[in-house]
């Protein structure tokens, strides 16, 4: 069997990572399944997948594909019909990306197609060869952005089925594409290898250009990419909240990864929020980290504070992985994924108060963060374990693999 993996783009975003998770856990498990991978934009992802023994390469996306983010659709709605909507593919850039796409696909010879993003979604729609069936796996709501929601309703029929990384993110998908597609939810898992509660941690004060405090802190991290969603205001807010006593730090970990417009917040923008209030070396900015599992290691609590609700959280994950207290954004498929009160504790989502009353919660009571910490260790190794992965997908290769003959 073969499967040939198209993604939007070559950099390490939470989809990216989940992907790269199910590589490795097929490739540990079925060995003889070829893999291979075409991004929309060469980068580190491709250099991973090929560590893993997946064949990768780039076939990069004209200028105005590479610019046009699904978390900014919403907001750019003339545009993104101008550029996808059009049945027509009457942009002539993207109907030549598309007929590259089909002679690629077409040499590749795949039994499935497996696409990653909103924009591979459609596009992989266009291009697989005939017979050839395609999965959509989708990691992000799709009804809170109608025009997203109207493609892939408009591209459902050419699609055999559909991966969710959540129950509620598979709510959604069927809610917007119609009941007649079939949604398989599969939560993602984490390599507990490396997310795991020991091991290194990062100096995030040197990172993040701090001086060493002159006493113990409390030290805690949003750990995200700049998606606006992501709430690093909520954060910085809430820090602002919190009393002196214990003293606490604050980092912000993470830069800004894609090409798309408007989606992100930019780190100098949220710096000077910082400044005005009052934060000045109370709070540090890393920029993006390589190793999160050594920077969340270095970390007492780790914050998930997306402002909506959240399709899987990775970071979630990651963080229970490597036992650590943890505040999550109540809602959406993260939800699913904790415990509250038993593994995590949970607030309001985009709520300020709420998340700087849990922060001083854990900052006070270093008991509370060890337990929390060691249940959510134990909750990840139940939950979070790789090996799934490929147990989950390969029923469901096989499958529509069959269904295609
Ligand atoms: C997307 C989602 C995030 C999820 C990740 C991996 O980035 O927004 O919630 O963790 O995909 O599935």
């Amino acid at each position: 069997m073969k499967i040939v993996y198209l993604n939007a783009s070559g950099q390490m975003g939470g989809s990216e990572r989940s992907l790269l998770d199910f590589m490795a856990s097929l490739r540990a498990a079925e060995p003889r399944v070829a893999l291979e991978l075409i991004a929309g934009a060469d980068g580190p992802l491709l250099e991973q997948a090929r560590a893993l023994g997946v064949a990768a390469r780039a076939l990069p996306y004209p200028r105005a594909l590479a610019r046009l983010g699904d978390a900014g659709a919403g907001g750019d709605k003339s545009r993104l019909l101008g550029t996808l909507g059009r049945a027509s593919l009457s942009t002539p850039s993207v109907a030549l990306y598309t007929t590259r796409l089909r002679r690629v696909l077409a040499a590749a010879a795949p039994d499935l197609i497996h696409t990653n993003g909103f924009k591979m979604h459609v596009l992989g729609a266009w291009a697989a060869p005939r017979g050839v069936p395609v999965l959509w796996h989708v990691h992000d709501y799709i009804s809170s952005r109608p025009l997203m929601a109207r493609l892939m309703r408009a591209h459902a029929d050419h699609c055999a089925a559909a991966i969710a990384n959540s129950l509620s993110v598979a709510d959604d998908v069927r809610a917007a594409c119609g009941a007649q597609l079939r949604v398989f939810p599969i939560h993602n898992a984490v390599d507990l290898g490396r997310f795991s509660p020991n091991g290194p941690a990062l100096d995030l004060d040197r990172l993040a250009g701090l001086a060493p405090p002159h006493r113990p802190v409390v030290r805690i991290g949003l750990v995200a990419t700049m998606a606006r969603w992501k709430g690093h205001e909520v954060f910085l807010r809430a820090l602002k909240m919190l009393a002196g006593d214990p003293p606490v730090r604050g980092y912000v970990i993470g830069g800004a990864l894609y090409e798309t417009e408007r989606s992100q917040c930019d780190l100098e923008e949220l710096r000077r929020l910082a400044g005005r209030l009052g934060l000045a070396g109370r709070v540090g900015f890393t920029g993006f980290v390589d190793d999160t599992a050594a920077a969340m290691r270095a970390l007492d609590v780790v914050v998930h504070a997306s402002t909506q609700p959240e399709p899987f959280g990775l970071v979630i994950a990651e963080a229970m992985a490597c036992g650590r207290a943890l505040v999550v954004s109540r809602g959406g498929g993260a939800a699913e994924i904790v415990t509250p009160g038993e593994d995590a504790l949970v607030h309001e989502a985009g709520c300020v108060s709420a998340l700087a009353g849990r922060m001083g919660e854990l900052a006070r009571d270093p008991a509370l963060r060890a337990a929390l910490g060691n249940r959510a260790a134990l909750s990840a190794r139940r939950r979070f374990a790789r090996e799934r992965l490929a147990s989950e997908l390969m029923p469901i290769y096989r499958l529509l693999c069959a269904e295609a003959v």
